[in-house]
């Protein structure tokens, strides 16, 4: 039995957020909209609510029908979701005439409570909401406070039912993960037996038995994601396994050439192919970003195609989706915000089977499974990096030149950031690289006056970005220490011929997002 516990999602930002804390406890977890639960599902241990944006008592917020979980499972409610449970027991839930946000501390805790064993008073806590409960349901009793927030926390053991207002989820909940813990492993009995570990082995199993003799065809890109699945069907059915490696030109300095001998080195066997003449004649003179974003998507599908019509008898097509990819999230209104293409429609349209090996998994679970395939640093640990590659780093038009400008500058900005050494949050010295979520240049389309020995310039500007983020959602931009930044600037405004300028992007997302275009 594959045990699991239930996330519903009434839409709020940190739904993800509560599946990943779930799987750090080695447990396997599923989000899914609040509205579709299961009907039969042995393997379910435990549900937990999610936060919402919305208010219980609104007249288009997110109900579900509690009888059908009350009492059957542990089910643990977040904000929103201990209020939806306060609201159908009974109990009261008015809004505050001022929204609570941030931190609180526990001012008392009932000591009898499983799902507080190990936390003390005065634990920090992170609070988030705009409505209060008044009154809790009468066969619930208390489990903790806050100065402000009487009902902070409360229970009905028996049901096996808990409510929390605050979000355990959040770094900011000192004892977050600790009570996630308590309700996850104590009071729903996960075997905590989800990992990477484990995660191979079965998968191998899985494919080994799913694919039997069929051949597969695979796109890589150089990135985690499709590296780490043509890894895993590598060890399912070796040389069955055919990757595809395109280079529209628009890849990082040395990228192709590097990566693919990461690949060779790994046994894998891929076809590499050098289109970058192709996709820059048909790119020549286009400046709107999604005319660009279209015409490398195409243009790879039917690089891509040819190349797999070359193979005989392929009956599959594999892809590097990874569980966010998949994901339902809802919008305030209830509807799905995101939905998962396969590439260009691809699998119909060569009559191929999908196959998804990553499927379930958050980014950093397919690191953790590239580690434990026993990848290289330099292929597990890579920043995230766009498809259409610097052709969404060049504003405006692309031209061989520009690439290489854009590639030279990359090229010391992602070198220092491997060779500046800081402290990561254990206190181990790390590579700043790690410390960033994602870091690349971008190349401005405005000149701008320099002066360089008696020499007037008239030269191009450089941006930098680099981000801090856990998913890409939302990102925040990385305060890289001013000397590193200084050293950056110096090396690319004196090795990057046509180059006089540099900036750095002080921007977060949202507003902004984490490329340019
Ligand atoms: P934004 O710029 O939307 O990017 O904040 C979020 C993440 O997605 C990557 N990105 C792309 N990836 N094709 C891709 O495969 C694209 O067209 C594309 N645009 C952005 C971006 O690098 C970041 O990791």
């Amino acid at each position: 039995m594959k045990q699991k516990i239930i996330i519903l999602d009434f839409g709020s930002q940190t739904t993800q957020l509560i599946g990943r804390r779930v799987r750090e406890l080695d447990t396997f977890c599923e989000i899914l909209p609040y509205n579709k639960f299961p009907a039969e599902d042995e393997n379910i241990i435990g549900v937990i609510l999610s936060g919402s944006p919305l208010s219980v008592y609104d007249k288009d917020s997110f109900h579900i029908n509690m009888d059908e979980l009350l009492g059957r499972y542990p089910v643990l409610g977040i904000c929103y979701g201990a209020q939806l449970i306060a609201y159908h027991g009974g109990g009261n839930v008015q809004p505050t005439a001022t929204r609570e946000y941030g931190r609180a501390n526990l001012c008392s805790i009932d000591e009898n409570d499983p799902l507080f064993k190990g936390i003390s008073v005065g634990s920090q806590v992170w609070m988030s909401h705009g409505d209060t409960i008044t009154s809790i349901p009468k066969d619930y009793v208390i489990s903790a406070s806050t100065e402000k927030v009487e009902y902070a926390a409360f229970r009905n053991e028996k049901k096996r039912v808990w409510g929390v207002q605050f979000h355990p989820e959040v770094y900011h909940t000192q004892d977050g993960l600790k009570l996630l813990r308590n309700f996850v492993v104590d009071i729903c009995g996960s075997k905590q037996d989800w990992s990477p570990a484990s995660f191979v082995e079965t998968t191998i199993n899985e494919l080994k038995n799913t694919l039997g003799n069929d051949k597969v065809v695979l796109g890589l890109s150089g990135g985690v994601d499709s590296s780490v699945a043509a890894v895993l069907l590598h060890r399912a059915i070796g040389e069955r396994l055919t990757c595809i490696f395109v280079d529209h030109g628009m890849l990082r300095k040395n990228e192709f050439n590097e990566v693919m001998s990461a690949y060779h080195d790994l046994g894998l066997n891929v076809v590499g192919v050098d289109a970058s003449k192709k996709f820059f004649a048909e790119l020549a003179g286009v400046t709107g970003p999604e005319r660009k974003r279209k015409i490398i998507g195409k243009g790879f599908i039917d690089v891509f195609e040819a190349e797999a019509r070359k193979l005989q008898g392929v009956k599959w097509l594999a892809q590097g989706t990874i569980y966010p990819d998949r994901i339902e999230s809802l919008n305030i209104t209830g509807r799905t915000i995101k939905s998962h293409h396969n590439v260009g429609g691809l699998p119909e349209k060569m009559n191929l089977k999908l196959c998804e090996p990553l499927k379930w998994l958050f980014k950093d679970e397919v690191r953790r499974v590239g580690r434990q395939l026993g990848m290289p640093k330099n292929l597990v640990e890579r920043h995230p990096f766009p498809g259409p590659g610097l052709a969404v780093r060049i504003l405006g038009d692309i031209t061989p030149e520009k690439v290489r400008i854009l590639q030279d500058a990359d090229a010391i900005f992602i070198n220092n950031l491997h060779s500046y050494k800081v402290k990561n949050v254990q206190g181990e010295e790390t590579e700043l690289y790690n410390e960033v979520w994602q870091a690349g240049t971008i190349l401005l389309p405005v000149r701008s006056v320099g002066v360089m020995g008696d020499e007037r310039t008239y030269e191009r500007a450089v941006a930098l970005r680099a981000v801090t983020s856990t998913d890409a959602m939302t990102a925040d931009w990385a305060r890289l220490p001013y000397d590193f930044l200084a050293k950056v600037s110096n090396d690319i405004i004196r090795n990057v011929r046509g180059v006089n300028r540099v900036c750095y992007d002080i921007s977060s997302k949202p507003p902004s997002t984490i490329e340019w275009e």
